[in-house]
């Protein structure tokens, strides 16, 4: 029987759920696994904090160089987030000849092309499925469960915090702030909670997700990202008048011309199954070309669904030991000397709809005007709605939908948009995807 001895690093909150799931299904999972898996040496900042899980029988260290170099230490939970030490630790944990599991999506986003060099060159296994869509096993089902498929494209809603803040603007009329502090109570935020508003957090997801459908190097700073910060109530009111809802979404997609990655807030069909996945949930569509449209739902992140994904690394980290190393599955489900160099998209390159709200000037010849600028950059309109001006006011709402366009043309018909003298401030755009 396979057992392997484990090194955690974090006893946050997804550090406690790992322990806490490792205990109370220790038999089952050893029956799954065809081995025991024990953690031995834990390293947390303070010790003194009161703790999620029972550490009984673990050593406690507040270093945690001295996990990695453990010499009993076989494999080695990454669970502290960030990119600096954590590449630090995870580079040593390789060097030292060690397994590593990691929940850190930044970390493989930014660094994973290097770390799964060293992780093949010492011959030790790099999992991490928990770094994207937290109990989700999404890396699994693309990696390996879709491996016969040509993917066409993937759409996700891969950030629990934003999809909550959107789903009670929507329904309660929230404040965001208060929203987002809520979430950061239920530890679904990151540290830093710019990562969540800002869509850090899903192109670094986004990121992984992409390498592993198409077989091209991690690529974290070609995404175009875009946050939910400027989004406000009446878009969200606007969007449903019009049948759609607003999806913070993460898009992968393979073009003749290149390879899409985008992040950005995105108007669905609200009769697609994701424009229905609410609050804290996470979910993924993946298109692939022989099984048609697949769709992942589930918990993205907390202390358990991000643990199961976790564990479940832990587990095949324990199989693995009986297993030939050049039988493991590649890191990107893509042999290392085979993946493509296909062209990422400059975000002017992509096709869209478009959703465009504006404050004009009521007065005659103001919409005329604008639909000229929108048909010479060969914009068509696909739906309008203005709203009567409230009692004393100048002032419209105008929302337009338009039909899908190349992106540099809307950017150059916003630019003369802006110039209108009917104009008042800034006009809110944001992209329509019909996932197809
Ligand atoms: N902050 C992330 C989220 C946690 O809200 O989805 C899981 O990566």
């Amino acid at each position: 029987m396979n057992s392997i001895k484990v090194g955690l690093l974090g006893l946050g909150t997804v550090g406690g759920g790992t322990i806490t799931v490792l205990q109370r299904n220790a038999e089952e999972i050893s029956r799954r696994a065809g081995g025991t898996i024990e953690i031995i040496h834990a390293a947390a900042r303070d010790l003194a904090k009161p703790r999620i899980c029972d550490t009984t029988g673990i050593e406690l260290t507040t270093d945690p160089f001295a996990v990695v170099g453990n010499p009993n230490v076989q494999v080695v939970v990454e669970l502290i987030g960030g990119t600096g030490l954590a590449r630090d630790l995870v580079m040593q944990a390789i060097a030292n000849g060690k397994h590593v599991v990691t929940a850190n999506k930044a970390l493989i986003a930014k660094h994973g092309n290097e770390i799964f060099a060293a992780a093949r060159e010492r011959n030790v296994m790099l999992a991490f499925e928990a770094a994207v869509a937290g109990g989700i096993p999404i890396i699994k089902s693309i990696r390996e469960g879709l491996a016969a498929n040509e993917i066409e494209w993937l759409a996700g809603i891969i950030n629990g915090t934003g999809n909550f803040i959107l789903t009670e603007m929507r329904d309660k009329g929230r404040d965001f702030n208060d929203v987002l502090a809520e979430a950061q109570r239920l530890g679904y935020a990151e540290a830093d909670p710019t990562f969540d508003v800002e869509g850090i957090d899903a192109a670094h997801k986004l990121t992984i997700l992409a390498s592993i459908a198409f077989g091209v190097p991690l690529q974290f700073d070609a995404v175009y990202t875009e946050g939910i910060t400027r989004i406000t109530r009446e878009d969200v009111g606007f969007a449903e008048e019009l049948g759609y809802r607003i999806k913070h979404l993460g898009i992968a997609r393979r073009t003749p011309l290149g390879i899409e990655l985008r992040v950005h807030p995105t108007l669905i069909p609200e009769r697609r199954l994701i424009a229905n996945v609410d609050g804290v949930m996470n979910a993924v569509v993946v298109k692939g070309d022989a099984v048609g449209s697949t769709l992942y739902y589930g918990a993205g992140a907390g202390a358990e669904p991000t643990a199961s994904a976790v564990v479940a690394d832990l587990v095949d980290v324990v199989r693995s030991l009986s297993c030939d190393p050049n039988s493991w599955v590649p890191h990107l489900g893509f042999q290392p000397d085979n993946l493509a160099d296909t062209r990422i998209l400059p975000v002017a390159e992509v096709q869209s709809a478009y959703y465009l709200r504006m404050q004009v000037v009521d007065r005659p010849g103001v919409l005329a005007d604008l639909t000229r600028i929108l048909a010479e950059h060969e914009i068509s309109i696909e739906a309008v709605i203005q709203k009567e001006p409230q009692q004393g006011e100048s002032l419209v709402n105008l929302i337009l939908l338009t039909r899908v366009v190349m992106e540099g043309n809307m950017d150059r018909a916003l630019a003369r948009i802006a110039t209108l003298d009917a104009l008042f401030g800034e006009v809110t755009r944001i992209r329509v995807e019909y996932l197809k």
